[in-house]
């Protein structure tokens, strides 16, 4: 019986297993494909070495082993409900690039797989298969030959499929028939059907490895044609294989992998066994959650298109599933520890981000969970519409109602639907998509997209020689072309605006960030002003503007000079950019990649990778940083050089961008930043002049924008600030110098003052109570007081009421206020007042039916209103008859 080998064990077996061949050990690709068009993320162990196989470009060695980090989505909707389908998994590959062939790479594998030294499985339960051919290929003789005579497997034990099981392509690109390599696992495994053996779809008879002999080249549209050299690319699920050697049911009881599960049952006290139903949302959790912690940690951030939204689609798909358990709360990112703790001995990477991993899936869970309620409850509503209406099929309004307003990946719609068993309407939802984005479209061509840059021009207007890396100014340029409203013309009128195109220009157009240059294209009494200038397909550099006098022609000889102070202030903004981006990377980590940028005059914006704001201590040492590399005046320089040797030289790409053959690569400092770039650069940092940040705040989720200046616009914001200052100074009569104090000092003062006036004011209260009372005359034993006071509202009459009726427990008084046209009438009556039975309520009443209103409220204080301004006086004179009439007097 084989050894019970752990996940990661069986990993290092075979990448040494291949090394003792002569094989190199190379790492994981990352997931995301790097110049290959063909592949959203990388699917299989070959796949990142397409051009080895192709003889495109040299392999570090012709012998390569790996084992590959891998995503496939195209089941997505089965993961969670089968025990076999993942969407994250690793394959174990070796590969030869015109080294060995069928021969070699058989008899390894069974070396592998059998020898008692590696992993030593059962010879008599494993079985090959070959290709049986068809019209286009031949059946593999050579493989079964070498399987039955070399290797020794009885002739009926070995399998012949078709091109379905045995040819192994996946979209373009290097493919072949193959061999593939089966495991019997035994009838208790089996379904028990009469015809069941190898092929058949139950568990009983894995796939293991598939050894591909990768000897064409699909052009992807099913034309093969013969590659110069025969490779071999292989591939085993690591996960396939230790499910085999840990003898246990599915990928999710590997070892690793079922450690983040129990992780998520202790978060979500679901566990495996207690209904199907969690089992599914068991399995959907941990598969996703690893597929995400890989991509994000390959660069990959949540979005709405292409990777980005398999990631949302994988993330927001797992926090449905936690729903489902009964987690209300973001909960995918306490399992981010467990994946890279059972990963990080073959991908130390990940531990390095792990700060950074964990804030985004954070963030997407949080940003998901302000909608994902109301989405459900709004789903409930339509979905009980749907059936109340009888209907089968949900609506595609619906459908993208949820996605646009909700955040509701369609295909998480689409799931949630076929539970409910109906269909959705996918076409009408792509319509609705669609819709949205022609509206789109057109809102962008309303803010003017420049409609004209589209002009193509036939062959005889030649690509536009840039000569503005050297020059600001040019005599001798030929005009080749004139556009006017979207047409060629011959000749410009002047007042005209146009396009002018020249054969050699200094003007840089707007790219990589960097706006255009401005200036003047001129001849002897022609002036034409450029104010835009951007570079078409075709090469042509589109020189935007208006003729302000003169005609122009075409075939005519023109100068062309740039605004030279803009351009200097544009190259300030620009060098910062770089030295910001080093900078950046030093203080925060290698995590931080450019997401985008902005260069204008003395003025840049710059967008990059990472998950927190930074803190103030991050921000001034950024800030120093770059400072201090412009003070260390370091030399700029420029060379045009190989893809290859740019790349060795550390210099950074951005994310995603395609390049051709050979870069422009700007260096600082010797390394000190290095970047491609085509922008145009001072020769010295030192020409930066002061570097200061603005803001830094957020744009995405991931994405933080940093706003800052140089030179000038820096120069102009300090001496603002310095204005500012003394203009301050002045007006509180210190020196900038004491500014602080003084204005501590004056806070001080005017507390105290404030405490000072609220003394008086209250005192000034009290004393108003007591010339009030004096105001009154004795009834009995019960003080009577009636009063209309000025500029009181009905605040102010219970303020005063209330001071009168704690004061004075004999006192009884009405007091009235007129506020447009209105009167206003409180009643207050004390202790004593009251036992003697004199009630506010009682009185109000009365008083304020003389004037035509009405009012009440308790024995002590009451309110309320009238309209008759001419019997205020009546009624406030009523009051002593009602206290007599009480008294019994
Ligand atoms: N490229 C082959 C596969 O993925 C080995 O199965």
């Amino acid at each position: 019986m084989h050894k019970n080998y752990g996940l990661n064990e069986l990993r290092e077996m075979f990448l040494k297993f291949f090394e003792t061949k002569g094989h190199l050990r190379l790492p994981s690709f990352s997931l995301i494909p790097q110049n290959d068009a063909s592949l959203l993320l990388i699917n299989s162990g070959m796949a990142p070495m397409k051009p080895w196989f192709t003889g495109e470009q040299e392999p570090p060695r012709h012998r390569v082993t790996t084992c590959q980090k891998c995503i496939r989505t195209g089941d997505i909707e089965n993961i969670g409900h089968t025990a076999r389908h993942g969407t994250y998994f690793e394959m174990l590959g070796n590969f030869s690039f015109g080294d060995y062939f069928k021969r070699d790479a058989i008899h390894w594998a069974w070396e592998f797989l059998t020898s008692p030294e590696w992993v030593g499985l059962e010879a008599d339960r494993l079985y090959p298969s070959v290709f049986a051919g068809n019209e286009t290929t031949p059946a593999d003789d050579e493989a079964f030959r070498i399987w039955n005579e070399e290797i020794g497997i009885p002739a009926e034990r070995i399998f012949k499929f078709g091109k379905e099981d045995n040819f192994w392509e996946h979209g373009s690109g290097p493919c072949g028939p193959c061999s593939e390599i089966y495991y019997d696992r035994g009838p208790e495994w089996g379904c028990g059907k009469p015809g069941c053996t190898v092929g058949c779809d139950c568990d009983r008879y894995i796939e293991v490895w598939n050894i591909v002999f990768s000897q064409f080249d699909n052009d992807g549209e099913g034309h093969y044609t013969e590659l110069k050299q025969k490779n071999i690319d292989t591939g085993m699920g690591l996960e396939r294989l230790a499910c085999v050697c840990q003898n246990v049911a599915s990928l999710f009881d590997v070892d690793t992998v079922m450690n983040i599960t129990n992780k998520v049952s202790e978060i979500t006290h679901a566990h495996y066994g207690e209904t199907a139903a969690k089992d599914v949302s068991l399995r959907v959790i941990t598969d996703h959650i690893r597929s995400s912690v890989f991509m994000i940690c390959d660069g990959v951030l949540p979005s709405n298109e292409g990777r980005g939204y398999v990631l949302r689609r994988l993330l927001r798909r797992a926090a449905r599933h936690g729903k489902l358990l009964g987690v209300n709360e973001p909960f995918l990112y306490e399992v981010c520890d467990t994946v890279i703790h059972e990963n990080e001995g073959h991908y130390p990477e990940l531990r390095e981000r792990q700060d950074y991993i964990t804030k985004v899936i954070r963030t997407e869970e949080e940003n998901f969970a302000k909608t994902i309620d109301s989405g459900l409850k709004i789903f409930g509503d339509m979905l009980a519409g749907h059936k109340a209406k009888g209907e089968s099929t949900f609506s595609g309004a619906d459908a993208f109602k949820l996605y646009d307003t909700y955040g509701f990946p369609i295909d998480l719609t689409l799931e949630m639907v076929e539970e409910q068993g109906m269909k959705l309407d996918e076409a009408e939802f792509h319509n609705q998509m669609d819709e949205q984005r022609q509206r789109a479209r057109k809102a962008r061509e309303a803010l003017g997209d420049l409609g004209w840059a589209g002009v193509e021009f036939g062959k005889d207007v030649p690509e536009t020689q840039f000569v503005g890396y050297d020059h600001t100014a040019i005599d001798g340029a030929k005009v080749v072309a004139l556009v006017v409203e979207n047409e060629q013309a011959e000749e410009l009128m002047p007042g005209v605006e146009a396009i002018v195109v020249l054969d050699k220009t200094p003007f840089y157009a707007e790219m990589g960030g960097q706006v255009a240059d401005h200036g003047v294209i001129s001849a002897d009494g022609v002036t034409f002003q450029v104010t835009d200038v951007q570079k078409n397909k075709g090469g042509k550099y589109m020189h935007t503007g208006k003729l302000t006098q003169g005609v122009l022609k075409v075939g005519g000889t023109v100068s062309a000079s740039i605004d030279v102070k803009r351009r200097k202030a544009v190259m300030r903004a620009h060098s910062a950019t770089h030295l910001l981006d080093a900078v950046l990377r030093k203080v925060l980590g290698d995590h931080v990649h450019q997401a985008g940028s902005l260069v204008e005059p003395d003025k840049l914006r710059f967008d990059f990778t990472h998950f927190a704001a930074l803190t103030a201590e991050e921000l001034s040492q950024v800030s120093a940083l770059v400072n201090e590399a412009v003070l260390e005046g370091y030399e700029v320089s420029t060379e045009v050089l190989p893809i290859e040797e740019a790349k060795q030289r550390g210099a950074i790409a951005l994310f995603g961008e395609k390049y051709g053959d050979t870069v422009r690569v700007v260096d600082m400092g010797q390394g000190f930043s290095v970047e491609f770039c085509g922008g145009t650069h001072l020769d010295n940092t030192a020409k930066v002049g002061v570097f200061h940040i603005d803001s830094e705040f957020s744009v995405a989720s991931g994405v933080r924008r940093i706003e800052a200046t140089t030179g000038l616009k820096s120069l102009e914001t300090m001496n603002r600030a310095q204005s500012l200052l003394f203009e301050t100074a002045a007006v509180l009569k210190a020196k900038p110098a004491e500014l602080r104090e003084k204005a501590e000092q004056n806070m001080a003062e005017l507390r105290e003052m404030r405490h000072t006036v609220e003394k008086f004011q209250a005192r000034e209260a009290a004393g108003e109570t007591e010339r009030f009372l004096m105001g009154g005359h004795d009834l009995g034993e019960l003080k009577v007081l009636t009063a209309t006071l000025p500029n009181a509202d009905a605040a102010k009459l219970r303020q005063m009421g209330d001071m009168l009726r704690d004061k004075q427990p004999n006192v009884v008084a009405v007091l009235s206020a007129v506020n447009d046209g209105k009167i206003t009438f409180l009643a207050v009556c004390g202790k004593e007042a009251v036992s003697k039975g004199v009630k506010a309520g009682d009185i109000i009443k009365n008083v304020t039916a003389i004037c035509g209103g009405k009012g009440g409220g308790k024995p002590d204080s009451a309110m309320g209103g009238g309209n008759d301004l001419l019997k205020l006086d009546d009624a406030l004179a009523k009051v002593d008859d009602l206290v007599a009439e009480k008294l019994g007097l």
